[in-house]
């Protein structure tokens, strides 16, 4: 870096004699990172523009040059020719530097009635608004990739869990049903927190608003926004809007993180519940039998991080005073990396979902072995009258019995349950059958076949209304 270089080049070199230490340069830019706002601020500045010259503050004229410069730079940008500088500090000033050597001094009068502050605030709800919606988009693929799987696998029956120790069977769909509650409920939140995002921050200026007759309306209007802001020093300090989106980001990593968990424990043989897709599963350099599954390793492990940038944002927040302060330029990171993270893992998962394999043969072995029907004999006895406890006492000894014997309960001979309760009789084995047993739970949100059908047929027709009425 060049230390002389000349203060006066600094848009704000106005009042300064000496040069910004090489090293201060380096750690105070953001252009690294907010470069990724291009197209927010160049549309933003857009719309300004277009207000000002509404408002009588620029001629159409100048308006019109500055737009055609803006349309120039994005072209630059777009096709990489553009030259980002360190010095200039950020995405602002690096663009409406060039402005000014592309199209003279008009370019000097973007900023009238603006501040970066305003222009930061405003760049930055864009450029969430337009993440929020690639995340909805995704999720609500995510949730028909696992309606679809649902669908297939109302019949497949394997041990539901509680404690992670084998506990009842579920209805696989039942199962994936679970998740599909979760990443909708996830789509709500981003919807209800895109309305707080929407709102333009523009023509709070610095902090104070501005003595220009500005039509901050206008400029929310040009960009599709929703609203505006209602006080100038919150519009420039606010960043819940981002706070909300990296809490909703890190709760979309939580659920797929939980998914990869049970992926991850699936895949081991002593479950063997599914078979990765090659695609998605990486071998062993040492062990050739390998089949590991990184894929959602990496997604668990991507988890902490997101949930670190909520926390990171959170704390850099809990001391600012009103309003702006530099510190808030720390809020792009954290989410931009958050971004990264669940855009890419709503797809990566979407696709992995469909393209797993169910084994429908090792989740009943492990049904058996897990002797997932014993509240099943319960409840029987009971049906019997035999009072609950006892019939709890006298199923866990059945079930010891068997257990020394290797077999599950459905393969007892009669004489042998008879030696427990004189009441067991042949209605048993049907009574045991995994399939009936889910079959009996139809409560309302149950595993029982028509249970499910209700929530597959709920999560179409949210489907539908989240893609505007088309499935
Ligand atoms: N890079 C800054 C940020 O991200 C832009 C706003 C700078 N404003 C200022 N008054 N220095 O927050």
């Amino acid at each position: 870096m060049d230390e002389k270089k000349d203060i006066k080049t600094k848009l704000w070199g106005g009042r300064f004699k000496e040069s910004t230490a090489p090293l201060v340069e380096e750690y105070t830019q953001s252009v690294d990172f907010d470069k990724n706002l291009y197209a927010e601020d160049i549309a933003g500045s857009r719309a300004h523009a277009r207000m000002l010259a509404a408002q009588g503050i620029l001629s159409p004229e100048e308006a019109e040059q500055i737009i055609q410069g803006l349309d120039q730079i994005q072209k630059e940008i777009e096709q990489g020719t553009f030259i980002w500088q360190k010095s200039l500090e950020d995405v602002h000033m690096n663009i409406e530097h060039r402005l000014t050597e592309l199209i003279g001094p008009v370019g000097q009068k973007l900023h009238t009635g603006r501040s970066r502050n305003d222009q930061v605030a405003l760049d930055f709800r864009l450029h969430v608004s337009k993440c929020l919606s690639l995340w909805q988009k995704n999720l609500v693929s995510l949730v028909s990739v696992l309606v679809e799987q649902a669908e297939k696998h109302i019949d497949t029956i394997l041990p539901g869990y509680t404690h992670l120790q084998p506990a009842q069977p579920v209805s696989l769909a039942q199962h994936l049903l679970a998740y599909v509650q979760m990443f909708c409920r996830d789509c709500e939140r981003v919807l209800e927190a895109r309305k707080r995002v929407r709102v333009s921050p523009l023509g709070a200026a610095a902090l104070a608003g501005t003595t220009y007759p500005l039509d901050p309306g206008m400029v929310a209007d040009e960009l599709g926004l929703d609203g505006i802001f209602f006080n100038s020093m919150d519009a420039v300090s606010d960043r819940d809007f981002v706070l909300e989106a990296l809490f909703i980001g890190a709760t979309i990593m939580i659920h797929l993180s939980r998914m990869c968990e049970e992926i991850i424990l699936w895949a081991n043989p002593g479950f063997g519940f599914i078979e990765l897709p090659d695609a998605f599963a990486t071998g062993s350099s040492i062990m050739p039998q390998k089949k590991n599954p990184d894929v959602a390793e990496i997604m668990r492990g991507k988890t902490g991080r997101s949930v670190g940038n909520l926390i990171s944002l959170m704390t850099t927040m809990k001391g600012l005073p009103l309003t702006y302060n530099r510190d808030l330029q720390e809020d792009k990171e954290p989410f931009l990396d958050t971004h990264k993270a669940v855009y890419m893992s709503l797809q990566i998962m979407a696709r992995m979902m469909e393209e797993i394999k169910f084994n429908a043969r090792a989740m009943n072995r492990a049904l058996k072995e897990g002797f997932l029907n014993a509240t099943e004999l319960a409840d029987y006895l009971v049906g019997k009258g035999i009072p609950f406890r006892q019939a709890h006492h006298i199923t866990g000894n059945i079930v010891a019995y068997a257990e020394k014997k290797g077999v599950g309960l459905e393969d007892l001979t009669i004489q042998e349950f008879k030696q427990f309760s004189e009441e067991i009789e042949d209605d048993v084995y049907m009574a045991l059958d995994f399939k009936q047993a889910v079959g009996r739970r139809e409560t309302p949100g149950g595993t029982g076949p028509q249970s499910v059908e209700r929530q597959i047929k709920w999560a179409r027709d949210w489907i539908r209304q989240k893609n505007g009425g088309s499935v």
